[in-house]
């Protein structure tokens, strides 16, 4: 008998029950919820899948506490643990290093839930400190690498051709390019491969835009912290849709995506930002496009700060 794609998110809150909102209304499957907040799950599960009669989607949804309802998921997307937030009395953000620990804790244990009950799913990975948290999915899982994936560089990407499109006056639909490396600062955007409907955003921007472009994108997630004393959860939780879509559907979409590389960029049994064909399996292939000095040496930088968040965990 057919059956319906089935979508497991971990952790409810702002991107895993905003995840499931767009997943629904795309009609990508149906979705199960998990979160250790008892009701939360449910409620969410409960409130979105009374929206149905009037959005027109018909995805069941469950929310649970416990993975018994998350056996043989076809994606399983990991938004669980705890985010970036501002002191209210420092003012000061936590760093998504320091993240790292409470986090490795919570991701692991949730994989090994998942892990169990869903040999054969895909893993996307959320939680941060993202590239590091990969680290420890893959670890947790024993899935091939074709199976863990982390998502940033959808939203990165997204986020600097916001920027671009903003500053322009033109469409974001018409903005091709991409963001590689890790999720941090020290991300890299590539305006030498960007450009609007094919015409190089080199000839319609100054340097000094670029550069300021570029630099709002490292902190566009902090940009967000600063607004709202919390982490932002919309443009996050679009952009492992577009994975999970791109899965479910063997979409074959090329996106940047953390995958472990295994020599590709020169970067080997690191989890890194790089042009990834997304499709059923997973990981189809990475794509190795050339770089100037210039990118291979800010993605050195980028891969580097990677190796000292990964440095802590304990594998
Ligand atoms: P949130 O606090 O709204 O949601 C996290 C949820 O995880 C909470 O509901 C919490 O109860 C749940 N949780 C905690 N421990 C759990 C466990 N052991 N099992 C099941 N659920 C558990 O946080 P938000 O804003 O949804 O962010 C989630 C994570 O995603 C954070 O680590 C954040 O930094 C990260 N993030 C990553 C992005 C990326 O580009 N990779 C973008 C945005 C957020
Ligand atoms: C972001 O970039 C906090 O990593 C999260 O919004």
């Amino acid at each position: 008998m057919p059956r319906r794609n089935k979508i497991t998110i971990v952790g409810a809150g702002n991107v895993g029950a905003t995840a499931a909102h767009w997943a629904v209304q795309k009609n990508l499957g149906d979705v199960v919820l998990v979160d250790i907040k008892e009701g939360l799950p449910q409620g969410k599960s409960l409130d979105l899948a009374e929206a149905g009669p009037v959005m027109g989607f018909d995805s069941k949804l469950v929310g649970a506490n416990d993975y018994d309802a998350t056996a043989d998921s076809d994606v399983v997307v990991i938004t669980a643990g705890v985010p970036r937030k501002k002191d209210p009395v420092t003012g000061k953000f936590t760093s998504r290093d320091e993240l790292v620990e409470t986090n490795r804790k919570i991701v692991s244990s949730v994989t090994k839930e998942i892990a169990s009950r869903s040999p054969n799913a895909v893993l996307i990975c959320v939680s941060n400190p993202l590239d590091a948290m990969c680290h420890v999915m893959l670890q947790e899982s024993g899935f091939p690498r074709e199976r863990v994936l982390g998502m940033a560089g959808v939203l990165d990407t997204a986020r600097y051709k916001t920027f671009i499109a903003m500053e322009l006056g033109v469409s974001v639909q018409d903005v091709h390019g991409m963001v590689l490396g890790g999720h941090g600062d020290t991300m890299v955007p590539l305006p030498s491969h960007t450009s609007i409907s094919g015409i190089p955003l080199t000839e319609l921007l100054s340097q000094e835009k670029i550069d300021s472009i570029i630099a709002r994108t490292r902190k566009g997630g902090g940009e967000i912290v600063g607004l709202l004393g919390y982490s932002g959860y919309c443009a996050p939780s679009a952009s492992v849709v577009a994975m999970v879509e791109s899965i479910v559907l063997d979409r074959k979409r090329v996106l940047p995506v953390a995958c472990l590389c295994k020599g590709e960029y020169g970067y080997d049994n690191l989890f890194l930002g790089v042009p990834t064909v997304i499709g059923a399996g997973g990981m189809d292939k990475i794509i190795e496009m050339k770089l100037g000095d210039k990118e291979k040496a800010m993605l050195e930088v980028s891969a580097n700060a990677v190796r000292d968040v990964v440095k802590l965990l304990p594998y």
